[in-house]
């Protein structure tokens, strides 16, 4: 799955020698005057800060012309923080080109679908194909290795600064050559790519490889291969930069451990982060809240998904933030009680390092509004007395540095291909949004207090599950098709929906009926395709119940095909009325459900028991603590953690959890929760928990 390098995590150590929880910022002290460098590593201190990320965006400081170096004031910040204790988590600073390489290169810059270039100005105004780029940033990485490859603060190297946040698609000229170049790699022949890319239709066949070009703007709809492959191209381009830089790092200071920031976080789909994973030594991700009705679900997904990423080893969070940020239509403050917990959400999921952007909130530029560890008002700020008290926090959590997470009984399977190709245009409906419908089913789930694991589709044994969820898993290739049959036929319960099963690899349709790679498996066909317009529904009826749910967006034709099917509900409204909406087939020891339309997370938690009712997926939580406590559990060879986070503003008695407080209220006959609070407990490992499968590889 992910290589044994993601297990060179940076721990601090305590004066104890014990590893730490790692805890700090970004530090920019390049935006301010040297006499404040003391007064923030004096902070920092008493914040119990331990790591800072530094030089993110120094290159134009560092290398202030093509020819000269100023190195002076960055080792004097290396030796304030190593003599403050703070380990450096040291950027190569090639994310945001200086002006003098962008005057002298302007080829560097990259070009949008519609041929305008993106000038400098802002940040990220690079090309990730560009030789000149890549050369210019390499003797970067070079001279700062070669500086402070023995310097005692540098713990870690942060490769550049999410990248792709600002320039992922590129349509420029060295892209087109690169993206030529990807395409021999991956077909060799002209004659296959002709074939995967269903080059017949709109006379689009090519005779010579000079003649592909990226999808720029088009007349109509650009061919969906074409897309997609673009799509896989650029994600591959981007890790290509990643591994230039790593692999210069790893000839320069072996023993450093490398990573870069990913954006695991709703809204960011264009890196697939499941295939960077064996990339960096650990993964490290950045996470901010946008306010709405399932944030918090999201943020749980989101730290989930990137622990699934990390193959369930320990991550680090990179930023997220302590309040506000600058970059929404309206920029929510945190409540009190917010920051903290929403930094253990991730902890509970697997972070072991939880950091901010920034340390110090800046005075001038674009981030000026964003909140930071030490805000505009300083340190005599409520602001800064939740940092320290957050500093406390994690250190009382410094026995759970180095655990895992415990796996869940249920997975959540997220699949990048299946994100892109899902939401392609010229489809039955443009409404379709694959996150959403993957963060529904969690939502549900967490409402019924049932944990689960939201796993990289591709990279997961899902045997060791009990329960598979694939929400519009629309690509599906031979090869899943026949893991996911054996699966269900070994024991496993699958549950998957609407629009899955559809295409290949190539984005070609199965043919013979709907979903045409899962057809057999679930025991139904689907001829035709019922999306729905704004604020359209379908009703439904369960057979089980006769309870009602009400179905939007889509709607399936299903006729039962296959032996051993049950019709959990059916349409008592709508185009398909009396026509099955759930059904279930019984395959050997296991089942595969499939959902037709799109329930949202109230119909979600109404089905989910129903369809959990054949695995006997139960919640762990007492009945009263269900939807309002979220569960997750780390653990290791001799204890088990067990997060519990209040979800909602009123208090919640937990009276059956026992275990050891380490962090929260202790309370004999077990704790009581705050609005938002966090308990975290701890107990002796009992064996190993959840049901084991046959091997479904054989
Ligand atoms: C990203 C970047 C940071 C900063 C924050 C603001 O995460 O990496 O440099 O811009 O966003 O939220
Ligand atoms: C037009 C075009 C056809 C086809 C249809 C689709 O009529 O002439 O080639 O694209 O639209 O509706």
């Amino acid at each position: 799955m992910t290589s044994p390098r993601t297990s060179r995590f940076p721990y601090a150590k305590g004066p104890d020698g014990i590893r730490r929880l790692g805890y700090g910022a970004d530090y920019n002290p390049e935006q301010w005057p040297r006499e404040v460098w003391e007064e923030d590593v004096r902070l920092m201190r008493e914040a119990g800060v331990n790591i800072v990320s530094l030089a993110i965006f120094s290159w134009a400081r560092i290398q202030p012309t093509a020819d000269t170096w100023d190195f002076g004031w960055l080792d004097e910040v290396m030796d304030l923080l190593h003599a403050g204790g703070i380990g450096v988590d040291l950027a190569t600073a090639t994310a945001s080109p200086p002006p003098w390489l962008t005057t002298a290169h302007p080829e560097i810059l990259p070009v949008t679908a519609t041929g305008e270039t993106v000038w400098p100005g802002a940040r990220q105004h690079w090309r990730p194909t560009s030789p000149v780029f890549r050369e210019h940033a390499l003797r970067l990485v070079r001279e700062l290795a070669t500086r402070y490859a023995d310097h005692p603060a540098l713990v870690a190297w942060h490769v550049s600064n999410e990248l792709g946040c600002h320039n992922v698609y590129d349509f420029s000229d060295d892209a087109a050559d690169a993206f030529r170049a990807w395409l021999r790699r991956r077909y060799t022949t002209l004659e296959a790519l002709n074939h995967a890319w269903g080059t017949a239709f709109w006379s689009q066949r090519y005779s010579d490889w000079g003649q592909i070009l990226p999808p720029r703007l088009a007349a109509s709809h650009p061919n969906p291969t074409q897309q997609l492959d673009f799509k896989r191209f650029s994600s591959d381009a981007l890790k290509s930069h990643l591994l230039a830089e790593r692999e210069l790092l790893g000839e320069l200071t072996p023993e450093v451990p490398v990573t870069t920031n990913f954006m695991v976080m709703s809204g960011i789909k264009a890196m697939d982060y499941a295939d960077w994973a064996d990339a960096v030594d650990f993964v490290a991700n950045d996470h901010y809240v946008v306010p709405g009705p399932q944030d918090r679900d999201e943020l749980s997904f989101s730290a989930n998904l990137t622990s699934g990423i990390a193959g369930h080893r320990p991550w680090f969070l990179m930023e997220h933030s302590t309040s506000a940020v600058n970059w929404q239509p309206v920029n929510v403050a945190k409540r009190p009680g917010e920051l903290a917990r929403d930094s253990l959400l991730h902890v509970a999921h697997g972070a072991d390092a939880v950091c901010f952007f920034q340390w110090r909130q800046s005075a001038a530029g674009a981030e000026k509004y964003h909140s930071a560890m030490v805000p505009h008002a300083g340190a005599d700020s409520a602001l800064f007395r939740a940092v320290v008290d957050l500093g406390g926090t994690l250190e009382a959590l410094a026995p759970i540095a180095g655990t895992e997470r415990e796996p869940a009984r249920v997975a959540v399977l997220f699949d990048w291909e299946s994100w892109w190709s899902a939401e392609h245009d010229s489809h039955p409906t443009s409404r379709l949004d694959y996150h959403c419908e993957a963060l529904d089913w969690y939502s549900a789930l967490l409402r019924l207090g049932i944990r689960a694991d939201i796993v990289p589709a591709h990279r997961t044994d899902i045997c060791a599950y009990d329960v598979v969820i694939a929400p519009v898993l629309h690509m599906v290739s031979q090869e899943v098709s026949k893991n996911l049959t054996r699966y269900a036929e070994n024991g496993g319960h699958l549950i998957t929906t609407y629009f899955s099963g559809i295409v290949d690899e190539n984005d070609h349709i199965w043919l013979g009926g709907h979903p045409g790679a899962l057809r057999e498996l679930l025991g139904i066909r689907i001829e035709e395709f019922g999306p729905l317009l704004d604020g359209e529904t379908a009703d439904l009826v369960l057979e089980a119940s006769d309870g009602t749910a009400t179905g939007s967006l889509w709607t399936d034709r299903i006729d039962v095909t296959g032996p051993d099917v049950a019709v959990l509900a059916r349409y008592r409204t709508g185009a398909y009325a009396g026509r099955p909406a759930v059904t279930r087939r019984s395959t050997g020891g296991g089942t595969a459900s499939y959902v037709s339309t799109r329930l949202g997370v109230e119909g979600l938690a109404g089905l989910l028991p129903t369809l959990l009712a054949p695995a006997e997926v139960a919640s762990e939580l007492p009945e009263a603590a269900r939807g309002l406590v979220e569960l997750a559990v780390r653990r290791d060879a001799h204890h088990r953690y067990l997060f519990l986070v209040n979800r909602g503003g009123t208090p919640v008695d937990l009276p059956a959890m026992a275990g050891e407080v380490l962090v929260g209220p202790a309370a004999d006959g077990g704790p009581v929760l705050a609005p938002h609070e966090v308990v975290v407990l701890r107990q002796q490992a009992p064996g190993s928990v959840g049901a084991e499968h046959g091997d479904c590889t054989g």
